[in-house]
């Protein structure tokens, strides 16, 4: 392979920012490979558009006898393998312990659908909407971070960009508008961080 920084990504469900990772590193905008998309879930959509794209993938799925650390602690041995330049959680929805980051320090980015401090967990989207709605907020935003420690959708911050509530927009259509902003935001900032390395 040339050599070019190499990315590892984790996945749990559709992977739409995988494969805009995946579009801009074909197109040549984003001078990076995927070398390998892990999974923790079989059926995950992810894995479909990395074969797609002959990118290696493993579904290394947490069994009851693991424990958190035991799984996290396997888990970074096969990204480990795969000689990574940084981890780019795309929708990986399990919250990693010390026992994986500490493999990779400041080489783990996560995207979050909000803005810092906002909705950290699971249906930001959905709950940014019902909080303008209710006219609690006027805007919400999306962001990326590097993942320090066991913070939820927290650590130092590499991007921001905010996004506005349209009158009468469908959570649907504001969804859309949210995710077209992250693979915007996540490909750029990786671009950034790459090419300022
Ligand atoms: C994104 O909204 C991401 O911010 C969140 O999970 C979603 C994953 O979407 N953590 P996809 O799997 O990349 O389509």
């Amino acid at each position: 392979m040339e050599n070019v920084p190499r990315l590892v990504v984790l996945v749990s469900g559709s992977g739409s920012n995988l494969q805009a990772i995946l579009d801009a590193c074909a197109e040549k905008t984003l001078p990076a490979a995927v070398v390998a998309v892990l999974s923790n879930k079989s059926d995950a959509y992810g894995l479909v558009r990395a074969s797609r794209a002959n990118v290696p993938t493993m579904v290394i799925a947490k069994t009851p006898d693991l424990d958190r650390r035991a799984y996290d602690a396997i888990l970074a041995g096969y990204v480990a393998s795969f000689r990574p330049d940084y981890v780019v959680l795309a929708g990986w929805m399990r919250i990693l312990t010390s026992d994986f980051l500490n493999r990779f320090p400041n080489r783990v980015i996560n995207l979050h659908p909000a803005l810092p401090g906002a909705f950290p967990g699971t249906h930001a989207i959905e709950r940014a909407y019902e909080a303008w709605q209710k006219g609690e907020i006027n805007h919400t935003g999306v962001m990326v971070h590097l993942v320090p420690d066991e913070g939820v959708d927290d650590g130092p911050v590499l991007a921001t960009q905010e996004i506005s509530f349209e009158a009468g927009e469908s959570l649907e259509a504001f969804e859309q508008r949210v995710h077209d902003a992250e693979h915007v935001v996540l490909v750029g900032t990786l671009k950034k961080i790459l090419e300022t390395k």
